[in-house]
């Protein structure tokens, strides 16, 4: 069975065509269809999902959510129950319960294939590393793509034509992401070719909810005369409890002024006056109202939308007068933001998400973009590499880099870049290569931002003369769009490695 996956950093979620070719989406354990993408590790068990959620507050330190603004991240590591996770063994846990719940619905099926999106702004190591993810949890890939081109497959109707240019705004809870993509096709539109990517994979709705929770940390403090506002300098059960606790309000709230801006957002918190110093002479009888109006959090979160205006507003968006603009993910209901992308992009078709879907339709935009993907092969995606790759290749007489296919290339599947390498000394038997991500010029490799990817070892090569070994290496990606990279000496057909990315 085909399906499509938006492995999303707040909330997962999972679709199909049913027979009638409508787009069907995946109930979890609390009937609604979006997982909520957190961990919670209770003696061995690991539960995912709203029971995660409502464990959290309990043990804020068994609790693991937003992993996936740490994918490009290798060093990010959490500690439970004397395991280490990375962020790919969280979204392996994730994955593993949206199989898990998929067999429960279809105990006939033998196997869920899935088109899985990842965000514009991830590289290809992060792509690997979801794809390893995927592949871990018992599901078959049929292929990664980028959310904003799920997002304009979700809204292709017949309003998109060849030749036209979309704007897909993405914004969740952990990243936004901003995409030109061009329709191609002859009839009707059958090619998404990604133009230009930019995006933030550290700015989200939670940033939003920051905003929120320092205001009610604020009003906090100058009720109880507790100062919870400070994560490193919080410590005992009920005062971490209690900042748990104003992290969820703070989304509630969030939600309630998007909703209806023209009024206060109004939540009485439970549990909260457990930390209170001034109890005793307490009139609001052991509940916190936090109290916030529309205008007090525009104003409170002022950066963050100039930061997001400036991400959405760039020069060659603006140059490229796009015929189409979508704003998708959990925050395309905020006013503020479709007030201003409608009003930059006066010229462009506008449709916002959250207006146009029913319910928690908003949240399964993406979902659907990738369902529909999978279930229709004449569907072609062209993605823009994001990062230059290179290798770089030492010997016995020393080291040299080596580009390898440049960022801003148009990449298709199947799209692969040849390159042979050699001794530079006589008689060696030992080339070592080490596989890079990076920005900026090669040339000046000191000052470069880069990333090792992976790297491999070609030993016991023939001793030959300077120049006459060949490694032939091959930067390949395949029809999942996932970057590999092979090498094989040309002097000996037998030997041939495929580099291992995992270091
Ligand atoms: N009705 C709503 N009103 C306001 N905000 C909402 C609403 N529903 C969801 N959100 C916010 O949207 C965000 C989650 O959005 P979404 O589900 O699109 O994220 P995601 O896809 O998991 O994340 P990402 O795309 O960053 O990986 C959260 O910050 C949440 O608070
Ligand atoms: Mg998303």
């Amino acid at each position: 069975m085909k399906i499509g996956i938006d492995l999303g950093t707040t909330n997962t979620v999972a679709g199909w065509m049913n027979i009638y070719g409508n787009i069907e989406f995946l109930e979890f354990d609390d009937g609604r269809t979006f997982l909520p993408s957190c961990v919670f590790f209770d003696r061995g068990k690991v539960i995912v999902g709203s029971e995660a959620v409502k464990r959290a507050a309990e043990d804020p330190a068994s609790f693991v959510s937003q992993s996936k603004i740490y994918m490009d991240d290798r060093k990010k590591t959490w500690e439970k129950e004397g395991r280490r996770y990375k962020a790919e063994d969280i979204a392996f846990e994730i994955l593993k319960k949206v199989r898990v719940t998929l067999s429960e619905r279809f105990p006939d099926e033998k196997k869920f294939d899935a088109v899985v999106t990842v965000p514009a702004k991830f590289g290809e190591d992060q792509i690997r590393r979801t794809a390893s993810a995927v592949k871990r949890a018992g599901l078959g890939l049929i292929e990664i793509i980028k959310e904003p081109v799920a997002a304009a497959l979700a809204f292709n109707d017949d309003s998109f034509r060849p030749g036209d240019t979309v704007y897909v705004i993405d914004f969740g809870g952990g990243t936004v992401d901003a995409a030109l993509v061009e329709l191609t096709g002859t009839s009707g539109v059958t090619g998404f070719v990604v133009k230009d990517a930019d995006g933030n994979r550290h700015l989200g709705g939670r940033d939003l909810d920051g905003v929120i929770a320092s205001l009610l940390f604020e009003q906090l403090r100058n009720c109880s005369g507790q100062d919870l506002s400070d994560e490193e300098s919080t410590f005992g059960v009920a005062r971490k409890k209690t900042r748990r606790i104003i992290a969820d309000a703070s989304e509630t709230l969030k939600k309630k002024l998007y909703a209806c801006p023209s009024e206060k957002a109004v939540l009485d918190l439970d549990g909260v006056c457990a930390v209170c110093e001034k109890k005793e002479n307490c009139s609001a009888g052991g509940c916190f109202r936090a109290e916030i109006s529309y205008d007090e959090y525009l104003s409170a979160a002022d950066e963050i939308y100039e930061k997001l205006g400036a991400l959405i507003v760039s020069d060659e968006v603006m140059e490229k007068k796009p015929d189409h603009v979508i704003f998708v993910g959990g925050m395309s209901s905020d006013p503020y933001l479709k007030q201003f992308i409608s009003s930059t992009f006066d010229g462009s078709s506008f449709v916002s998400a959250g207006d146009v879907c029913e319910g928690d339709g908003y949240l399964t935009v993406i979902a659907r973009g990738a369902a529909i993907k999978a279930c229709d092969d004449n569907i072609h995606i062209v993605n823009k590499l994001l990062n230059s790759l290179g290798l770089i290749c030492t010997g016995k007489n020393g080291k040299y880099m080596d580009p390898v296919i440049s960022a801003g290339t148009d990449v298709d599947t199947d799209f692969e870049v040849r390159h042979v390498y050699t001794n530079t000394g006589r008689f060696e038997t030992e080339l070592r290569f080490a596989v890079y991500e990076y920005n900026g010029d090669p040339e000046d490799f000191d000052n470069l931002e880069y990333r090792k990817v992976g790297e491999f070892v070609f030993n016991d090569i023939n001793p030959m003369d300077t120049g006459k070994q060949k490694i032939e290496t091959v930067f390949r990606f395949d029809e999942k769009g996932v970057l590999t990279v092979c090498a094989e000496d040309l002097n000996d057909h037998n030997r041939s490695i495929e580099v291992s990315f995992e270091i």
